[in-house]
């Protein structure tokens, strides 16, 4: 077991016999002086403030809906909690799940890739970033819950966050022998959208500012992890083959609906816990975040993702940007064509 673990590439097949493109430009050279690991302090949770939310209700749409809203502020502060502790708990299983595994196979030179020797030791320091960030969303969730009394009910009731069971999803799509890339294309997904909390909460100040700090630690440290994942993309596309690219390229926008997309799982966890029905659930979750809306949403939030799989050519493949184009994902595409870059097959 060990040495098959050992031996266990996440892309499979003889890596000598892949291209090799050494040009790589490591942002991990003042890794001591910037890694929140390094230089940040432990943040703590100074207790409930009055009139603080726990978290920004428009990315938690359930809360400003009609049949909750008129339950009250307890009901709403209460939910908005348990998305805060939804958020860490994600986060933790992230790291720990998808992200730590991914770099670890790269930093030993088991990724499958023919990668620059810098890459693999900077993909250490991301191994080491990234049990931080798990690390320091567990306490602070546990400092939480010791402050305020109230439990993580989502992490205590349900089965994980629900990306996990998309990318098991994910995994039964592709071919036997390309099993495992899957986990390389979630960490290039998942590492290289920055999602709208990390960019809105740490200049929210209606949040405690522990939470804030928190995640600005957070979206620092993931500045320079975007950059990297964006060079892992780089090497990935030119080493597969044609028919691996047929492959892989039309499961990229599950890739992304399944880290972008609300866990709506959680969501009737925590409806139901407050007295919801069965169909008030459903009704408050399809009003709440609309199909369409969703769409457009994910489409936004990943529109930059997509253009760096354009500019690798994994929108060549006819399948591939129809997969983008059904999941509304090449609209953004198209946009770029004002900035100069013009998609092969989207012009042809
Ligand atoms: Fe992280
Ligand atoms: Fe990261």
């Amino acid at each position: 077991m060990y040495l098959r673990a050992f031996k266990e590439q996440l892309l499979s097949g003889p890596v000598g016999a892949r291209p090799q493109d050494g040009e790589y430009a490591s942002r991990f050279e003042r890794w001591d002086a910037l890694a929140s690991v390094r230089r940040r302090p432990r943040r703590e949770f100074e207790g409930e403030e009055p009139g603080r939310f726990f978290f920004p209700p428009e990315l938690y749409p359930v809360v400003l809906h009609p049949m909750i809203a008129s339950r009250g502020e307890a009901v709403v502060r209460g939910l908005l909690l348990q998305r805060l502790y939804d958020y860490l708990d994600f986060t933790t299983e992230l790291e720990s799940l998808a992200v730590i595994p991914v770099a670890t196979k790269i930093s030993r030179g088991r990724s499958g890739l023919s990668l620059p020797d810098r890459m693999r030791a900077d993909a250490h320091k991301i191994v080491t970033d990234e049990a931080w960030h798990a690390q320091f969303s567990d306490d602070f969730a546990r400092q939480i819950t010791a402050a305020t009394g109230t439990p993580r009910l989502g992490a205590e009731g349900c089965a994980g966050p629900s990306f996990v069971t998309r990318l098991d999803e994910l995994r039964e799509r592709l071919p036997h022998a390309l099993r495992g890339v899957e986990a390389l294309l979630f960490a290039i997904v998942s590492e290289t959208l920055i999602s709208g909390i990390l960019s809105d909460i740490p200049r929210d100040d209606r949040l405690p500012s522990a939470v804030r700090e928190l995640v600005r630690d957070h979206a620092e440290d993931e500045g320079r992890h975007h950059v990297y994942f964006r060079s892992v993309l780089r090497h990935l596309w030119p080493a597969l083959t044609p028919s691996e690219r047929r492959a892989i390229g039309p499961l990229v926008p599950g890739a992304i609906h399944a880290f972008l997309e609300p866990d709506y799982e959680r969501a009737a966890y925590h409806l139901g816990r407050v007295g919801l029905s069965r169909d008030e659930i459903d009704q408050v979750i399809s009003e709440s975040w609309p199909a369409h809306r969703v769409r457009h949403d994910i489409s936004g939030a990943a529109s930059q993702l997509t253009r760096h799989f354009a500019e690798v050519g994994a929108l060549d493949d006819v399948r591939t940007l129809d997969s983008f184009e059904e999941a509304g994902l090449v609209g953004d595409v198209r946009e770029s064509e004002k900035a100069g870059f013009v998609p092969r097959e989207v012009t042809a």
